[in-house]
């Protein structure tokens, strides 16, 4: 497993979405988003139930595996999470995020992400209470705050998330828990500013980052 320890303070890890590349060319523009600084690769799976739309699964996230080193988060917006974590343990990525609204049993299914030897991430809609996610804390390596409703790319950001982002850095540091923070969904340079001042690890950005012509300008500026 290859993941990235806690970023310096006011500093946070850029992780493009994949979902804005350019599948025609996926390797190469995995290879240019890696020049421009990306730090670790984000893989959005969307199975037309959980959200409406349908992107990829664990055999597209095996080819990414190999034209890339970075560490790969996979984003599941699924429903039955439980039902596909062999297979995407075996496609080779490192982090495996569920949704606190999927129909799996939450704590059973990040137990055995972590047995299967990946790290443990749980998401949360922007509608969806943090108090929901927080008997989990203990257990997770990752939380994932939405900050658009899941489903597409190119929506603007959803004030709340700021507020879960504060919380969680609080909660993290009364509890001495570990996990990372990370935001997805409308981050551009104002917003990410808005989330590192909150206290995140990892900036999600799909449109914003990946369709620039300057790319390690944007990374620059989402990074601090
Ligand atoms: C939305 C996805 C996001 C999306 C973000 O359901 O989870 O990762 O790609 O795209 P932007 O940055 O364009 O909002
Ligand atoms: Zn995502």
């Amino acid at each position: 497993m290859n993941w990235l320890p806690r970023p310096a303070d006011g500093t946070a890890y850029v992780a493009p979405s994949l979902l804005s590349a350019d599948f025609t060319r996926l390797a190469e523009d995995i290879a240019d988003a890696t020049a421009a600084g990306a730090d670790l690769l984000h893989l959005d799976v969307m199975d037309g139930h959980f959200v409406p739309n349908i992107t990829f699964g664990p055999f597209i996230c095996a080819a990414i595996r190999r034209a890339s080193d970075l560490p790969l988060d996979a984003h599941l917006m699924i429903s039955h999470p439980d039902q596909y974590l062999e297979a995407f343990a075996k496609s080779g990525i490192d982090a495996l995020t569920i949704h606190q609204e999927a129909e799996s049993d939450v704590g059973s299914t990040l137990e055995r992400i972590g047995e299967l030897g990946m790290k443990r991430g749980l998401s949360l809609n922007p509608g969806t209470h943090l108090d929901e996610l927080l008997p989990h804390l203990p257990n997770l390596d990752l939380v994932l705050v939405m900050s658009v409703q899941p489903g597409f790319g190119g929506q603007s950001f959803d004030e709340r998330a700021l507020e879960k982002i504060g919380e969680l850095d609080r909660r993290r540091e009364a509890q001495g828990l570990q996990f990372q923070i990370s935001v997805d969904g409308g981050i551009n340079d104002r917003t990410a500013a808005q989330c590192r001042a909150a206290g995140v690890d990892i900036l999600v950005s799909g449109s914003w980052l990946l369709g620039a012509e300057d790319r390690s300008e944007r990374v620059r500026r989402l990074r601090g």
